[in-house]
């Protein structure tokens, strides 16, 4: 689906992920699988998008719905087998989509085979690919580390009298990265599916990959308790995550066009840039910093500009508003009156930015969270930590159609439908020109025919209290963009030039024929490419 010469699609392009237990269930059983997206690839690349990144399909228990992985190269049986992923490659392939598997390297199930082997016995030769130790005096935890996922990051074995690392559930051990044998097995993983012609990986928690060799105790931060009480200096973001990496890019560097991506949930973006290295690391670093801000121009304008000043030469940003793990935006910034036209006003920016955009399934037809019952709750830390921060409700069924079941399922979903399916949904949006769906299409698609759009460099424009706005120019491509987070008309000045194209999140209202001072209504955006 390329557009040009030097088109790179991972760079160029806009990304999506998918939810693969929510997304399309062709077998009737509640959950949606590989079968699903193959028969809804149609909306895929009606909605332009370069590639797909499916949240992990290997074999699992499903303790954390797949990060805990019991088998790297190989398919969940409730999401199909081998050769449905074949298929499915090869048909996205097709259509000019690539898939991005995820890569779960800090951590395996307690099921995986090579856990159970370290696990058989104190002498095992896997002993060392996981971090085992012998408790501290009076039997205590080896060091102070708290799981992610609330409690001690340490789990007593009762058969070999020894304590195990974990920093998320206790059925997902740690991985010790620091052992080659285990680094060489984990390298074999990513070469089975870039054989299979998978375009690349999107890499779990990689700021935990490595850890200070000596596991030291972390800062305690007093009067703070939980997870978020110590600093998290020993057991996260250690140097020597980089090295690792290296090695990892050398690898897929002797593959075409592949690449990674990596959750590198650090909020300090001079901290999350380092992890491009000097472009023999990753391809694209995830910025969270959207994901914590509030609705207000000058802060998305904050975050754009402390990236744009530390992403380097060789990096290219990335961008996010929503994925599984966080609220979905169109929730965080709903509003009574305006949470339409705000989801409108962030589709617009995220498609106009410099770097490559992720949308998360169901964001393009502003898919809400979906309360959950109590006795439907399925997200582990809804239970560990506590039922507020549960991920449940951003992971419930895409809503395709105005059935009760919303076209996901014919059975039972495994989650609830989302309450507003009736009315939100991709068939309805798909008739009405004017909605949400066409806006991301038509963004999409200016975004690829104009080069400042998906190359070209970022500068802001000093605006009006409540308007972000911005320049992004690429040879004598020119585009500029001005976005009212208020809830007043403001006024933009956005400099000389005749527009060639362009869009307004309010449709019905013409594009001006010069660029120049542009009037905004309350919650509109507008973007224009110049001559
Ligand atoms: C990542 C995933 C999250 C998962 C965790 C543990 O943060 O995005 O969903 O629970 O890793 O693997």
């Amino acid at each position: 689906m390329g557009s040009g010469e030097n088109w790179l699609w991972w760079r160029d392009g806009v990304l999506y992920q998918i939810y693969p237990r929510s997304f399309m269930d062709a077998n009737g059983d509640g959950v949606g699988d590989l079968e699903g997206i193959r028969r809804r690839l149609g909306h895929l690349v009606s909605l332009g998008v370069d590639g797909v990144w499916l949240s992990p399909v290997f074999p699992s228990p499903m303790k954390d719905f797949g990060y805990d992985v019991a088998d790297y190269c190989d398919i969940d049986p409730l999401f199909g087998t081998l050769g449905d992923f074949d298929r499915l490659v090869g048909e996205a392939r097709d259509e000019g989509l690539r898939m991005i598997l995820d890569w779960v390297p800090a951590h395996t199930s307690d099921e995986h085979p090579w856990f159970l082997d370290s696990r058989s016995s104190r002498t095992s030769p896997r002993k060392d690919w996981y971090f085992w130790r012998d408790p501290g005096r009076g039997g205590v935890p080896p060091n102070n580390w708290s799981s992610a996922f609330g409690g001690p990051a340490w789990e007593w074995d009762e058969a070999t009298e020894q304590y195990y690392l974990h920093s998320h559930l206790k059925e997902q051990p740690d991985l010790n990265w620091r052992n080659p044998e285990l680094v060489r097995a984990m390298h074999d993983t990513l070469r089975f599916w870039l054989e299979r012609g998978v375009g690349g990986f999107r890499i779990d928690v990689i700021h935990r990959m490595l850890k200070d060799p000596g596991l030291r105790d972390n800062p305690e931060i007093p009067g703070v308790s939980g997870p978020g009480g110590q600093k998290h200096i020993h057991d996260e973001n250690h140097p020597d995550v980089h090295a690792a990496l290296r090695g990892i890019r050398t690898l897929l560097d002797g593959y075409d066009e592949r690449m990674a991506v990596g959750e590198v949930y650090i909020f300090d973006p001079a901290e999350v840039a380092k992890y491009y290295g000097k472009g023999d690391e990753l391809h694209l670093a995830f910025n969270f910093c959207f994901l914590r801000s509030r609705w207000d121009a000058a802060a998305f304008r904050h975050e754009v500009e402390r990236f744009e000043a530390v992403v380097p030469e060789e990096g290219w940003p990335t961008l996010v508003l929503s994925n599984h793990d966080v609220p979905r935006h169109a929730s965080r910034y709903d509003h009574p009156e305006w949470g339409e036209s705000r989801a409108r006003v962030a589709a617009m920016m995220l498609l106009t930015l410099r770097g490559t955009p992720f949308l998360y399934y169901g964001e393009e037809i502003g898919m809400r969270n979906t309360p959950i019952p109590e006795d439907r709750v399925k997200d582990p830390i809804a239970r560990t930590l506590h039922p507020a921060v549960g991920r449940d409700p951003e992971r419930t069924p895409m809503q395709w159609e105005p059935d009760p079941s919303a076209g996901f399922t014919d059975g039972e979903p495994w989650l609830p439908i989302g309450p507003d399916a009736v009315r939100r949904n991709v068939a309805l949006q798909e008739r009405d020109r004017t909605s949400l769906l066409w806006l991301y299409r038509e963004l999409i698609a200016l975004r690829r025919r104009t080069p400042a759009l998906h190359r070209g460099r970022y500068e802001t424009i000093d605006s009006a209290d409540g308007v972000f706005a911005y320049e992004r120019r690429s040879g004598e491509s020119v585009a500029r963009v001005a976005l009212n987070f208020s809830e007043e008309p403001r006024e933009a000045d956005l400099g000389p030039g005749g527009v060639m194209a362009g869009l307004r999140t309010h449709r019905g209202t013409p594009l001006p024929e010069r660029c120049g001072r542009v009037l905004l209504g309350p919650s509109e955006g507008i973007v224009l490419a110049l001559v």
